[in-house]
């Protein structure tokens, strides 16, 4: 067997150089609260980078201050944090792999202090805060924030943005019946419920060209939520808008209990790929190389995500490759202890 993990996919202008990808993870380590990267997150991304990993997405980094989930998380709402993005780029890439980054608001989500926002006054949980009702202004505004986070992402050198539509943060929250009761032209139908994340989309256009993938969450694990032909519609519209990937997640809207078993979350992005005729990536425990493997070979998506495989093995693309009979080229420094 020749190993698809292995091969290279092109999106645009950029070359993962295989399938492997690391997920999004927020690391809720910038200690100072003012969202610039650290040390910490230098060493924890390059690792992975020269553990083999084709495309690492870095966490979820905040397009507003109010739009974090906590005050540690990582930032991209004012140019003080391109610097050290860029640093992340430049270490990762020097190792050969590609940089993404996601771009986020927590909305009702937020665990700060001072007032959060989401579409509709209704808070997660009962122990959560009751957020408030965006304003048309405030919806502008956070539209407007996304294309400036997408600028500094550009101006510090990511190859990729991802657009964070999932685990019920804010634009999930847009996407969802069970969050957003608007009764104007952001709420209601679906048509109306996609209508911030199409702006988003279309203001963020404006300043990159590069890949542009948006996160889902499939299933929102609720008989009033969306559905999978709900997201089949939303990822066509993503289609339509030029968005080159959609990577499939569930779950986070609502509280629920989730069944989760290896793959559990395969299915959506195989369905999403062959209905909406889109490039899918997969996530939610995929552990195992042949996992990894028979997902790719057997076309279900384009690219896995892996995420807390990837926090206990940053080599994990050496040790499938090895287990895969694949070609990973070793770093220069490692090549007498590599195979
Ligand atoms: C510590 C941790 C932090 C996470 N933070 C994010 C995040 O910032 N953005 C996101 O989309 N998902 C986040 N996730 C979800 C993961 O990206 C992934 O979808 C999920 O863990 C399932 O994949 P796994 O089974 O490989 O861990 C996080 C998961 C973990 C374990």
């Amino acid at each position: 067997m020749s190993s698809t993990l292995f091969t290279p996919y092109t999106i645009k202008n950029v070359t993962f150089p295989n399938r492997i990808v690391m997920s999004p993870m927020c690391m809720y380590s910038c200690e100072a609260e003012d969202g610039k990267a650290t040390n910490f997150h230098y060493t924890h991304y390059t690792s992975r980078a020269i553990g083999g990993t084709g495309l690492i997405i870095t966490e979820a980094a905040a397009v507003t201050q109010q739009g974090r989930i906590s005050p540690q998380d990582l930032g991209i709402w004012g140019d003080e944090h391109i610097e050290g993005l860029k640093k992340i780029v430049q270490l990762s890439k020097e190792q050969g792999a590609k940089v993404g980054i996601q771009l986020a608001h927590a909305g009702r989500k937020a665990v700060l202090d001072g007032p959060i926002i989401a579409p509709s006054a209704i808070p997660f949980s009962e122990d959560r805060k009751t957020p408030e009702e965006m304003t048309t202004d405030q919806i502008k505004e956070t539209i407007h924030a996304f294309k400036e986070g997408a600028r500094r992402a550009d101006e510090a050198g990511f190859d990729v943005i991802e657009l964070h539509g999932a685990h019920g943060y804010l634009m999930n929250e847009f996407l969802s019946p069970l969050t957003n009761k608007r009764t104007d032209e952001y709420g209601g139908s679906k048509e109306n419920r996609y209508r911030f994340l199409r702006e988003v989309i279309n203001e963020v256009k404006e300043v990159w060209n590069g890949p542009l993938f948006v996160r889902i969450s499939a299933d929102e694990y609720n008989e009033e939520g969306n559905t999978i032909d709900d997201f089949i519609y939303f990822a066509k519209e993503m289609k339509e808008q030029g968005i080159d990937l959609v990577d499939c997640s569930t779950g986070g809207v609502v509280p629920a209990t989730i069944d989760a078993y290896p793959g559990y979350q395969v299915t959506h992005a195989e369905r999403i790929k062959k209905e909406a005729n889109i490039p899918t990536g997969a996530v939610g425990l995929i552990t195992h190389p042949l996992q990894a493997e028979e997902i790719i070979h057997n076309d279900r998506a384009d690219l896995v995500l892996l995420a807390r495989e990837l926090l206990r093995d940053p080599y994990w693309a050496r040790t499938a490759a090895s287990e895969l009979g694949a070609e990973l080229k070793a770093p220069k420094q490692y090549e007498r202890g590599w195979n």
